[in-house]
């Protein structure tokens, strides 16, 4: 058996993905921007759960978890707002501090790409990266992503914007 695996973001996973999230808030806080205290409370992950549930049947969100073999979350990785009349989507990713270096995002990231042009039919995909974050920079060129010129880039400020046509 694989000791890891991507799947979908489950109505069951309140507990889990509270501790990976309890555990990685100081460590995601330095790479991305801090959610809102309120979230991490049992109530607070499970409508955020329940959001992302409802956006994916939509058809707005596709929303996954990294799984270890005895059942532990290790990860997460989203395609976001997934807009089918552009065939676009962005795409995010968390991995747990003490499981980094060992492929995890990539695979994740691979797996969006997967999704994205299998059951979404995307032909762009595009990641906001803060310009010091080189470890989820180099995970998106590994996957093919291209850095836009800043001069183009919607969002202003230290966040560079990559790309991936599909
Ligand atoms: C960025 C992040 C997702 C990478 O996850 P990961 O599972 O370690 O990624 P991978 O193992 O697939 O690849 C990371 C690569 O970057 C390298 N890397 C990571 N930090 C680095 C650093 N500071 N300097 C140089 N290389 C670095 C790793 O060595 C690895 O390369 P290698 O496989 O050639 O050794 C993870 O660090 C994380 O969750 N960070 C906090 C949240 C975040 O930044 N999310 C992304 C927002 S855009």
């Amino acid at each position: 058996m694989k000791p890891f695996r991507v799947r979908e973001l489950s109505i069951t996973d309140s507990e889990a993905l509270l501790a990976f999230e309890i555990q990685n808030r100081e460590w995601f806080e330095s790479h991305i921007d801090a959610r809102d205290p309120a979230f991490y409370t049992l109530t607070g992950v499970a409508e955020h759960i329940e959001c992302y549930l409802s956006d994916f049947a939509i058809g707005a969100w596709h929303p996954f978890v990294i799984e270890s073999d005895n059942g532990e979350i290790v990860g997460r990785a989203n395609l976001k707002s997934i807009d089918s009349a552009n065939s676009t989507a962005e795409v995010g990713y968390r991995i747990d501090q003490r499981a980094c270096g060992q492929g995890l995002a990539t695979l994740a990231l691979k797996h969006l790409i997967q999704e994205a042009q299998m059951r979404w039919g995307l032909t762009q995909l595009v990641a906001y990266v803060y310009e010091a974050n080189i470890g989820s920079k180099k995970v998106l060129g590994r996957c093919g992503f291209l850095l836009e010129p800043p001069a183009t880039s919607a969002k202003a400020g230290d966040e560079r914007r990559f790309v991936l046509s599909i």
